[in-house]
């Protein structure tokens, strides 16, 4: 099964894609966190990528088409995935069709997280995220046993360089004006549904799993 969690920025996708794949036995696949991960290595890929991210604009389809591509066909995601944070652009939207058809395969269900602007800056100015394994806190909403260690794994908490109000507000442009589109795309094909992000994570957890579409009987 293919779901995409969409949302803007601080939606709470990232923190819904890592309880879903403990129950849902398929992985999260997550272009934000591999473009993070190129950019720690130091790589030429991470330097480019930085650019964009840093600036809380969308990196260019060139660059993101393929890095997802190779992730969504290693072996763990045969099954399908849980994509949190792509497909981006309707570009990026169409590929992703294209591959999936090559594949047998289609989205069966987009899960259109909603949450307000405030509510947006207020998430991301205080979120953490372990260095070790990717685990997410809110240091009031969600906080880690102590400010500085994972409470999963005991790696360091840091704060991501593009959780400043100021760029939250130029990553939620973005998002206005170049993701939110996407979600007519899917919309003709009857796979959207919204669900509302605020409240205790457990509580939106279940909206969200009462809102996936489940696969036709003769899709694999
Ligand atoms: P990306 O990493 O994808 O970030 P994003 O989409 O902006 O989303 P976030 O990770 O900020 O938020 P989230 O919805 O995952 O929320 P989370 O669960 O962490 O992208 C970053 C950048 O990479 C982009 O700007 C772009 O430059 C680039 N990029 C990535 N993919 C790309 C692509 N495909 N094409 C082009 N460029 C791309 O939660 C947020 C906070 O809220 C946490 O602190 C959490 O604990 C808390 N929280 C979650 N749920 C709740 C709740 N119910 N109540 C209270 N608090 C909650």
């Amino acid at each position: 099964m293919d779901i995409i969690l969409f949302g803007p920025p601080g939606a709470g996708k990232g923190t819904q894609a890592k309880r879903l794949t403990e129950s849902m036995k398929i992985p999260q696949i997550s272009t934000g966190d591999m473009m993070r991960a190129e950019r720690s290595q130091g790589t030429e890929l991470g330097k480019k990528f930085d650019h964009y991210m840093s600036q809380g604009l969308l990196v260019p389809d060139a660059l993101v088409l393929e890095l997802f591509e190779k992730r969504l066909r290693q072996p763990d995601a045969r099954n399908g995935a849980i994509l949190d944070g792509y497909p981006r652009t309707v570009a990026q939207a169409k590929a992703l069709d294209t591959l999936l058809e090559l594949m047998g395969r289609r989205i069966d269900s987009v899960v259109s997280i909603e949450v307000s602007l405030a509510e947006m800056i207020d998430r991301v100015v205080l979120r953490r995220t372990c260095e070790g394994c990717g685990q997410i806190y809110h240091l009031r909403y969600n906080p880690p046993p102590s400010p500085d260690a994972c409470g999963k794994c005991g790696g360091k908490l840091v704060q991501r360089a593009d959780d400043t109000e100021e760029v939250v507000r130029t990553r939620y442009q973005e998002y206005l004006e170049k993701t939110a589109p996407i979600l007519e795309h899917y919309k003709t094909k009857g796979v959207v549904k919204t669900v509302d992000g605020l409240g205790p994570l457990e509580e939106v957890e279940t909206r969200i799993k009462a809102s996936i579409v489940p696969p036709p009987p003769d899709s694999n």
